[in-house]
């Protein structure tokens, strides 16, 4: 683990197959809008990677069953007789059709909509049509669906292509233990949204993972959040994710009035039993009163996992970029889930995701910067939108909208490339970690 890993400058260069193979490569404009360099994280990146597949609660009967589309890959999951869940490639054996449309259902088998064939909720082919006329023999048990890797954790289903993968917990290295505190699996998921955004998957990555933006993108948060990169742990990972930790509960030193306690912070005192008028000239300070306050009062509102939470996590954000797509953020009671997977066919664009899980406590749900609020505690539909029709949240909204512009930078022959600033680190490190999936990949090819 390195802490602030200072990066050298960077300088431009279009280099994508270099840039590809080597180490602490530029980060190029191709590396965005080029279908080559798409076509080598398909292979080496995305096929090799855990990723997350659905919210488990989607599925609990048995039978049910959800389709994740990841580029041109269609993964079918399935909630087996056992409880567990089983993954496969959603397509049918016999000559390649399709097996399950549609984005999820209850089943008892799956049967093509070609030539009939069916297979069982574990995958096996169970029926064909005219059995004896296969010259290579019947193909019941034989042909069976193609499964891949499935494992759950924290409330996710998670799936690898790779069936010579390493674990999921080795994947997952010091996140598994930071998030196992916060019992997500316990939680609902109340927001789920998705849309086609016009922007290649890591322009909203790289966002993710660098908060040098917070002041002049989102300066809102400045009521609540500390967002000067001094007072903020950054920490990168060999597993190739990276947290940052950035404390809440606390006007910036960059806010107006950052001695006042502002509307946010009031309201969130104020719900936890504390006087917002007491931090008046010194808000600053509360940040460690509402930590006791919630230490104190978590479990008797049915927090139960509160005792298992560092302070920090009572009042500050814990953000998460697992490597590659995908970003969590956990804030006590609230965990945010974004991520960006890449378009099946065009580089200048991707499929963005929102989720907003919480903790059923005594019952009062809000999820902060959403639409949507008083919500009751349910599991929430999946919701496609129309980017640039309705909202996908106030903060995403504005992340969102620099990334598509950032898309339109891309295509200019004048952008050399990108030139960094230290708090950046996390962004050189997920694309060194790209570059580093490629270039093994490519040599065990070779
Ligand atoms: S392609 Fe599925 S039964 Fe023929
Ligand atoms: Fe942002």
């Amino acid at each position: 683990m390195t802490e602030h890993t200072n990066i050298p400058a960077i300088k431009g260069q279009n280099n994508l197959i270099a840039g590809a193979i080597a180490s602490s490569a530029d980060i190029t404009r191709d590396r965005y809008i080029s279908p080559d360099f798409m076509q080598l994280e398909a292979d080496y990146v995305w096929a090799k990677v855990w990723n997350i597949g659905a919210w488990a609660a989607e599925i609990p009967g048995i039978g049910d069953y959800v389709v994740h589309q990841l580029g041109k890959d269609s993964i079918l999951m399935v909630r087996q007789t056992d409880g567990g869940v089983k993954a496969f490639h959603n397509v049918c054996t016999h000559r390649g059709n399709r097996l399950v449309y549609g984005e999820n259902g209850t089943t008892e088998k799956f049967a093509c909509s070609y030539h009939g064939w069916q297979y069982e909720l574990d995958g096996t082919l169970s029926y064909v049509q005219d059995a004896d006329d296969f010259p290579l023999g019947n193909p019941c048990g034989v042909r069976n669906l193609a499964e891949i890797r499935c494992e759950l954790w924290a409330g996710f289903v998670w799936y690898n292509m790779d069936v010579g993968c390493e674990p999921l917990d080795d994947f997952l290295g010091e996140v598994k233990e930071i998030f196992d505190r916060y019992d997500m699996d316990k939680m609902v998921r109340v927001g789920y949204q998705i849309a086609e955004i016009p922007c290649n998957w890591k322009s909203i990555h790289d966002n993710f993972c660098e908060s040098y933006h917070l002041p002049t993108t989102h300066p809102e948060l400045s009521e609540f959040f500390d967002d000067d990169y001094k007072n903020t742990i950054f920490e990168l990972y060999d597993t190739g994710h990276n947290l940052m930790r950035m404390k809440g509960a606390v006007p910036s030193k960059r806010d107006d009035a950052p001695d006042h306690v502002n509307e946010p912070l009031a309201a969130e005192l104020a719900e936890w039993g504390l006087d917002p008028a007491d931090f008046e000239g010194r808000a600053g300070e509360a940040r460690v009163e509402l930590q006791a306050a919630k230490r104190a009062l978590g479990p008797e509102r049915k927090y139960d996992y509160f005792p298992k939470l560092l302070d920090e996590q009572l009042t500050d954000p814990f953000h998460c970029n697992l490597f590659p797509g995908t970003s969590i953020t956990a804030q006590a009671t609230v965990v945010g889930l974004q991520r960006a997977e890449p378009h099946p066919t065009d580089p200048n664009k991707c499929i963005y995701e929102n989720w907003s899980m919480v903790a059923v406590g005594d019952g009062v749900v809000r999820v902060p910067n959403t639409p949507g609020d008083p919500r009751p505690v349910v599991e929430a539909e999946r919701h496609e939108v129309i980017y640039g029709e309705a909202s996908l949240g106030f903060i995403p909204d504005q992340d969102l909208r620099v990334a598509s512009g950032q898309q339109l930078g891309f295509q200019s022959r004048g952008f050399e490339g990108a030139y960094l600033t230290g708090q950046e680190s996390r962004v050189q490190q997920f694309h060194d970690r790209i570059n580093e999936c490629i270039r093994q990949g490519l040599a065990e090819e070779s």
